[in-house]
């Protein structure tokens, strides 16, 4: 082949690449051009931008401001709750206060009754049985009232460390665990805060059906609160069975506030009741969080006083028999009472020999809380 022939060759092989690369792009935007042209014949009208000439604005955000409104429009969707709602602004409304107020000022309530009572007891220190123990001991628990005790303790127990799991991961854990971490261990603690939810609402239920006795106000409580509770100072209020004190820990922390984190527990727990609307699940969660942290907050309280605050006071709850100076001291009118049943206190020598007579189960003094 001349010179000349391969030239026009080459020129020849040049020209038909190019067609063929002018002719892909050609056919890649004519075959979806060709698509939607056919969809604008078979269908009518295709979208348009339809900015008028006075206003610059997009009709569709039109749309999507009447979405966030709430206005009703057109949804396939089915169900019984939400439907014919494209966007609620209810979830980001709840969103905003569990990330907000609940956990800022949640997290700090429980930050400084910690800090409060640990002061406390630093200043004070654990409050005494006056001139010491008189080693004569009387019933004050039966057993089933301490087992039930211990039972409702140790769900609230799990259900506060997980419960405040999740609603403290992201500010407390997170950055600790990392994501990784928090998540295995929020799925266990989201697991076990719904099973032990329900159980823990039964003991409960029972416990304040059966401690409620125990608590009906009466004019001693006011002179107990009176001489605030001789918290401070070596005065020492009269009481029944329960002081002024343990009472408002009965009405305020197991009743008011955990009647109301079990019945929204259940409510979020079961959300087909028929009247569980976005907005009514919003505040159940909402007030059984608020319930939840006041609760612990007083339980601090309680606990605290119960084992470091008040020498002789556990024991009550543990083996079942309380010292007689410390009956004397804290609960002098129901000591008064236990003497007029015509119970007579007992020493811890004569224990001892009950027990060693009965053997370690099934003993008289046992029974009656030994
Ligand atoms: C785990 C920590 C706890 C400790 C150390 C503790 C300790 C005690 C003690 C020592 C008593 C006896 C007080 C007395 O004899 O006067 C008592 C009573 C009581 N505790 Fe607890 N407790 C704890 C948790 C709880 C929890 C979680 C609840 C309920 C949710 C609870 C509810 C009660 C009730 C209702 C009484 C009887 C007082 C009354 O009826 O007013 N306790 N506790």
């Amino acid at each position: 082949m001349s010179k000349h022939q391969e030239a026009t060759t080459a020129k020849r092989r040049w020209r038909s690449m190019l067609w063929t690369v002018l002719a892909v792009f050609f056919l890649a935007a004519a075959l979806p051009s060709a698509s939607y042209l056919f969809a604008q014949t078979s269908s009518g009208e295709l979208p348009q931008r339809q900015f008028s000439e006075e206003s610059e604005t997009n009709p569709r955000s039109d749309m999507w401001r009447s979405a966030r409104r709430g206005e009703g429009g057109f949804t396939n969707q089915s169900g019984p709750y939400v439907t014919n709602e494209l966007i609620n602004n209810s979830g980001e409304n709840y969103r905003q206060i569990r990330m907000g107020p609940l956990t800022t000022v949640g997290g700090w309530f429980l930050v400084v009754v910690f800090l409060a009572i640990t002061a406390f007891y630093l200043l004070m220190g654990q409050k005494k049985i006056d001139g010491g123990r008189s080693g004569q001991t009387v019933v004050r628990w039966q057993t089933y009232e301490r087992f039930l005790h211990w039972l409702v303790a140790l769900g609230f127990v799990i259900l506060a460390v997980t419960g405040l799991s999740l609603l403290f991961g992201r500010t407390v854990l997170i950055p600790v665990f990392g994501h990784v971490g928090f998540s295995a261990w929020a799925e266990v603690a989201y697991s076990t805060h719904n099973l032990v939810g329900p159980v823990f609402a039964v003991a409960l239920v029972v416990m304040i059906l059966l401690f409620i006795r125990h608590n009906v106000p009466n004019k001693t409580d006011l002179q107990w609160f009176k001489q605030g509770g001789g918290i401070i100072g070596n005065k020492h209020p009269s009481a029944g069975k329960m002081n002024g004190g343990e009472k408002v820990w009965f009405w305020v922390g197991v009743f008011a506030l955990g009647l109301t984190a079990a019945v929204t527990g259940f409510i979020a727990l079961f959300p087909n009741w028929g009247f569980q609307t976005r907005e009514i699940m919003s505040l159940v969660l909402i007030l059984h969080a608020t319930a939840g942290i006041l609760w612990i907050g007083l339980f601090l309280g309680h606990a605290y006083i119960g084992t470091l605050g008040t020498e002789g006071a556990l024991e009550g709850m543990t083996r079942g028999r309380v010292d007689v100076a410390w009956a004397k001291q804290h609960h002098d009118l129901w000591y008064q009472d236990v003497l007029a049943s015509g119970e007579k206190p007992v020493s811890e020598e004569e224990l001892k020999a009950r027990k060693h007579q009965t053997g370690p189960s099934g003993s008289a003094a046992g029974q009656q809380g030994s």
